[in-house]
Formats: C-alpha cells, structure tokens, sequence
C-alpha cells in the first residue's frame, strides 16, 4: 500500500514516517514540507530506510498516485490538501485537528463523488478510543457532563481535536442539560466554556500540560471523571494512525474516529 504523508517533518509526521518504513506492507512514496522540499525525507529525518522525496505541496506530492494520504499539517491547509488528495483518487487519513463540521460535510462530499474513504481521527491513541468508548457508555446514563480539555500554552487550537470529537460522540447518545440554562448565566457567560455540539467545553492552555482530556460527569452527590493524559513524545498516535491507514480503503465518505474501523 503506498502512503503520502504530508507534514512527514513535523513532531507528529515524522513519528509516524520512521514506523511506516519499519511496515513491510505500507510504502512511504511521497511526503509534503514546505521548508524542506527537494530533500529526501529520509536525510531529514537521519534515517537511510526512507527514500521518500518531499514536495512542497500536497498537490504537487499526489501527482505520482499514491493508495493512502495522511494529513498531518496545520488546520489552514488541511481542508484544501484533502480534497486534492481525493480529487486524484487516494483514501485519506486526517489526523490534523481544527477542522469544522462544515469542512467535514464538504469533505464528505467529495468523498463520495470519488467514492473515496476518509477517516479523520482527532487522536489515534488507542487509549483515547477507549476513553471515548467509557465516556459513551456513561452518557447513556448520566445526563449531566461537562468537557476539560488541557494542553501546552503553544497548542493554536481550541478546543483540541478530541474534545471537538468527543462532544459530537457524546451528542449523538444525548445533549447535556445544565441545570441552570448556559445562556442564562448571571456574570460572564465565557466562564461556562464554549458550547459545542451542545456541549459545554472548558480549553486550558498553560505550560507544564502536555495534552489531556477529561469528562466529568455528575450526579447527586456523586461525581464520575474519565481522563486522558499522553506523554510528550508522539508514540502514542503512531499504532492507531497505521490501523487507519490499512483499513481507511474499506470506507466510503468521511467516517470520525478510529473505531469506525475497530470491532470494539
Ligand atoms: N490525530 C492525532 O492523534 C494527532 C496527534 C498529534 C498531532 N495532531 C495534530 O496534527 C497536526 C500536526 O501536529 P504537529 O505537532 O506534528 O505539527 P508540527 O510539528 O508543526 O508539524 C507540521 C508539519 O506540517 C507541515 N506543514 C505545515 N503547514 C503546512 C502547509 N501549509 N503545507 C504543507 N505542509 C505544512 C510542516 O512542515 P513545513 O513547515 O516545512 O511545511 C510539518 O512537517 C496538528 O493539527 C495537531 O493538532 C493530531
């Protein structure tokens, strides 16, 4: 299966570069870099296994075809590349946060013009898929849950890409109901966090968090927490990101998160 990876030099991408060339099933032909383009990956990244040259746009990556592309960018490029990506006949792995529902019914839609997958992961650990499965179990009992999201001061968007998905997931079993009405919040409305997907989410971005996500669930007199938290390297994304990129040709459309792929 041969794979283009665009942002094959950032700290996520690159990650995920080195354990595609360790796959003997997966073939890494082409990567996208603007400041490293005309290079081969593998001089970049101080590893001789991988010949991948680097192209400076996706558009000009997918001119040879390729099986697979896996957006692994900035949210500004993402939307933009993945259609390319489609427009030229690959399935496509997302795993760059920030993009809206709106992007993603465009996306969809194109997609399905070309009957393409597109699997957009908002964090490919196998232990977020968990947390979102426990999360989803808990919903369907607890009608009352708020979402934390934390992450480095750095981190550009809010909220992260999991907690965008874990509030639309959560939305799909029921829509929290706060007791007293967000809109009718006495003092700042902001304090209550950003509504999404009808969903109250709170983003701290400080120094000293890495990337972790929480749901509080509450009850009378009793309270519930599932928390993630990841370490500072990207190892954690690397086995759900290849998981979805073998199995992304078997879906049609944009499908969120790994389990769509998962028997779980
Ligand atoms: N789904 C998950 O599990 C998961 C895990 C980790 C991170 N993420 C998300 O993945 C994205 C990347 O994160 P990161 O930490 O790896 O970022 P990063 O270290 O800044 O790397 C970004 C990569 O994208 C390239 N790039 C940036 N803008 C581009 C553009 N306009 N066109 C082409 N290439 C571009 C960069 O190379 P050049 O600057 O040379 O172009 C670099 O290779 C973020 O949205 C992050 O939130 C998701």
């Amino acid at each position: 299966m041969s794979v283009c990876l665009a942002g094959a030099t950032g700290w996520a991408g690159s990650e995920l570069a080195r354990a595609i060339a360790r796959c003997p099933d997966l073939a890494l032909v082409a990567a996208v870099s603007r400041t490293h383009a005309g290079r081969r990956l593998g001089e970049v990244l101080g590893d001789d296994r991988i010949t991948a040259p680097i192209y400076p746009s996706a558009r000009e990556a997918v001119g040879a075809p390729c099986d697979v592309f896996v957006e692994y960018t900035r949210p500004d490029a993402a939307k933009a590349n993945v259609l390319i990506a489609l427009e030229r006949g690959a399935h496509v792995v997302v795993g760059t946060s920030g993009l809206s529902d709106e992007d993603y019914a465009d996306i969809d839609v194109a997609a399905r013009r070309h009957q393409r997958g597109v699997l957009a992961v908002g964090n490919f650990a196998l232990t977020v898929v968990l947390m979102q499965k426990f999360a989803e179990i808990a919903a369907r009992l607890i009608p009352h849950y708020e979402i934390i999201d934390y992450a480095h001061d750095d981190k550009r968007d809010a909220p992260s890409g999991t907690a965008r998905e874990l509030a639309a997931r959560l939305s799909r079993i029921r829509t929290p109901q706060p007791t007293i009405p967000i809109d009718e919040t006495v003092g700042h409305r902001e304090a209550r966090g950003a509504t999404l997907s009808g969903t109250q989410v709170h983003s701290v971005r400080l120094p000293g968090f890495v990337i972790s996500a929480e749901v509080v669930f509450g009850m009378p007199d009793q309270r519930l927490s599932i928390r993630h938290d990841s370490g500072t390297s990207a190892r954690p994304y690397v086995d759900g990101a290849l998981i979805a990129i073998r199995r992304v040709s078997t879906l049609v459309g944009v499908h969120r998160g790994l389990d769509a792929v998962l028997d779980l």
